[in-house]
């Protein structure tokens, strides 16, 4: 998890990273972007750290060990009590190594901490006189901070008016959630402005500036709740002994947003070992946050460890940043691919130069489609902020704007299909190659073949090249006509394998019409969207029968999707027409057709066909997370899906508060975590078969 430190050889290499360290610091407070990104930053500090400590006698007065980090900007507003930083540690060891060290401050075990997240945004300071938003503050130096109270009405979470007609300073966090960043980095652009690296910075730029044409919104979470000179005595005393929780309930009581709103709330725990499940916890949930996280924050809870213990001038000795790995990089975009999906899209990928986030080597990023490019501005060779999270697909935040020379060059969008020469459709965002689906031929019945979908066995891609290249397959009901002759011309196929290939070809004929579905690829309906529309409609034709106003009484499918999904079906219907004719099944085994659902009074009240009325998992929406044991051993993710909903149940992918079950096998990490914060019934793959039983095929 802990990145090494920069090794500094000698006085000169020490000088130099002090001077690289400030400017990227100066650069950062000042502008809201740093040539350095935060783990490089960080790194930086710590061997400049370490290099002090072999050399006490040497350490220059600049040296960013040695001051409030971020004082690069001073402000002329005084602080009525400094606004610090926080110590850091990176693991378990040195976390239990620092409450050994603040138990012996205080004289005994802290038995009460608070966990929370540590937000990924900059420190402010907002003022109530008598209930009312009168100044926000920045932390500056910590001594004094920056007058930014122009900024009030546009963050959200910190109300103007409290509850309560108190007067009081709340400090927390401002940051942007990533919607605001992207939404943000929208407007600034659209207005000719150079957009921000990352959500940090963003908020960082934004808050400062003033006389925008434009506002964007940014969010506040509190962390601090303290007495101004002129607050009520009683007041004063009672939040001077207030616990940290405790603090947070009244914050909140008043109406200012804190984490207790989110998925990763504030916590207290009474022992090391909880505090570092919840770090656990919270490190897993970061993915899914719809905000930046750089850590945990670790506070000795009660007030009176807190006087205890006491502050330096840097830190306080009472709370601790516990890091988490950093999931931003800066790289450089080196060129960008345009590949053809099995649908014909034409979807453009960034190549980077190659950068280890958190243990992984990243090259590759998504880029959406032609016009989100444009609007972030990219340009090849730029330096990009990449953001990699858990498993899900690196992606590009923004350029690093100040960070450009001038050799940039424009991203050259392609004026043809680049894999078969077609004119391209650019009538939608994304673009698609005129030939659509039969341009990619290859991965659509590769596709279509696969296990969730027809599951033909010994049809993979390199027989599907040979078949495609000798003239006998040029779409998927082809397949379905292949001949043992035809099969046995060709190479490296035998008696067995062309046998077990028609066997396979025969068996998935008898697929149920969600595969069948599926299988077809139609653009915006992947596994569980077509057994949802199989189900619902129970048979192709009824399906193909369905016009945009029928087709969006299936959950999901809402008024931009339906007409896609009946006009792509318009488009399918020769293949379709030929696969009714080669007799491939196009049935849902267990669904009834809406009118026959009608008349026998089997749709609930939005008029959509229940599971299978009356199963196990009737009204009930399940989450599969883990791998599966016991007899759900050899089930794929798809088919715990289906036997779900053969029983009645909907199948999920996230845990969200409509969640009823969520079923954990071995190694489940975020979602199980999410269901225990959101109070989620769990469940083992053993205690869910014997649910389902009677179900599993
Ligand atoms: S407590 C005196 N709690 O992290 C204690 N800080 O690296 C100082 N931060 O300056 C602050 N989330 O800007 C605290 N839950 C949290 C926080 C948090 C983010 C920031 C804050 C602070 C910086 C220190």
């Amino acid at each position: 998890m802990n990145t090494p430190a920069a090794v500094i050889v000698d006085v000169a290499a020490y000088a130099q990273a002090v001077e690289d360290a400030v400017k990227a610091s100066a650069a950062y407070y000042a502008g809201g972007t740093s040539v350095l990104d935060d783990d490089s930053y960080d790194r930086l500090v710590r061997g400049i750290a370490a290099w002090e400590a072999d050399h006490p006698d040497q350490v220059l007065s600049n040296s960013p060990t040695g001051k409030v980090a971020g004082g690069a900007v001073e402000g002329d507003v005084p602080h009525t009590v400094a606004m610090l930083s926080l110590d850091n540690v990176f693991s378990p060891e040195e976390f239990t190594a620092w409450t050994a060290s603040l138990a012996r401050r205080v004289g005994h075990d802290v038995e009460r901490f608070s966990v929370e997240p540590k937000l990924d945004g900059l420190a402010v300071a907002a003022r109530y006189i008598g209930g009312r938003l009168r100044q926000l503050i920045t932390r500056g130096n910590g001594t004094a901070g920056e007058d930014v109270s122009h900024a009030i009405g546009t963050i959200e979470g910190l109300p103007d008016e409290l509850a309560e007609p108190v007067t009081v300073e709340v400090r927390g966090e401002v940051l942007m959630t990533t919607a605001q960043f992207e939404h943000g980095n929208e407007v600034r652009t659209g207005h000719g402005g150079q957009p921000f690296a990352n959500p940090r910075g963003a908020a960082a730029g934004t808050l400062r500036a003033k006389e925008r044409a434009y506002t964007v919104p940014m969010t506040f979470f509190g962390y601090g709740l303290l007495p101004l000179a002129d607050t009520e005595q009683a007041l004063a005393v009672r939040l001077g002994e207030l616990s940290h929780s405790d603090l947070m309930v009244q914050a909140a009581a008043y109406g200012v947003n804190t984490t207790a709103t989110t998925a990763v709330p504030g916590t207290t725990a009474t022992s090391v070992e909880q505090v570092l499940a919840r770090v656990q916890e919270i490190a897993a949930l970061r993915a899914d946050l719809p905000f930046g996280i750089d850590g945990i924050v670790i506070k000795a809870d009660l007030a009176a460890d807190q006087q205890t213990a006491g502050s330096g001038t840097r830190a306080p000795r009472w709370a601790i940043a516990y890091k988490l790995p950093a999931v931003e990089k800066i790289t450089r975009l080196l060129e960008v691919e345009w590949n053809v999906g099995r649908t014909g899209i034409i979807a453009p990928r960034a190549v980077l130069e190659p950068v280890v986030i958190d243990g992984a080597t990243i090259t590759y990023a998504t880029l959406h489609n032609p016009a989100d490019i444009t609007r972030r501005d990219l340009r090849l060779g730029d330096h990009v902020m990449v953001h990699r999270a858990g498993d899900v697909i690196p992606r590009i935040e923004a350029p690093v704007a100040h960070l450009r020379t001038g050799d940039e060059q424009p991203i050259v969008f392609p004026e043809a299909c680049p894999r078969c020469g077609a004119d391209i459709d650019t009538s939608e965002q994304r673009w698609r190659c005129g030939n659509g689906r039969n341009c990619h031929l290859v991965a659509a019945l590769s596709y279509a073949s696969g296990r969730d979908q027809l599951d033909i066995e010994g049809l993979g891609t390199t027989r599907i090249v040979q078949l495609v290249g000798a003239g006998l397959v040029a779409d998927l009901a082809d397949l379905f006509a292949l001949t043992r002759e035809q099969l046995l011309g060709l190479e490296r196929m035998g008696e067995t394998s062309t046998d077990n290939l028609l066997a396979a070809i025969a068996v998935a004929k008898a697929q149920p019409l969600s595969r069948v579905l599926c299988a077809l690829g139609v653009r915006g309906t992947g596994r569980s969207m077509s057994r949802r529309i199989a189900r619902h409609f129970a048979t192709m034709d009824n399906i193909r029968a369905a016009d945009a106003e029928t087709m969006q009484q299936v959950e999901g499918i809402g008024t931009e999707k339906a007409p896609s999904i009946v006009a792509e079906l318009a488009e399918l219907a020769p293949l379709i027409d030929k696969l009714v004719a080669a007799g491939v099944n196009m049935t849902e085994p267990g669904a009834t057709p809406p009118s026959a659902a009608a008349t026998t009074g089997d749709t609930d009240a939005d008029g959509e066909i229940a599971g299978a009325a009356g199963g196990p998992l009737a009204g009930m929406t399940v989450v599969v997370t883990g791998t599966m044991t016991g007899i759900l051993e050899k089930l794929s993710r798809n088919q715990m899906n289906e036997l779900i909903e053969r029983a009645g149940g909907r199948s999920s992918s996230s845990v969200s508060k409509k969640t009823t079950l969520v079923v954990a096998g071995d190694g489940a990490g975020s979602k199980r975590a999410k269901a225990e914060t959101l109070g989620i019934r769990l469940a083992t793959p053993d205690e869910f078969a014997a649910l389902v039983v009677d179900f599993v095929d």
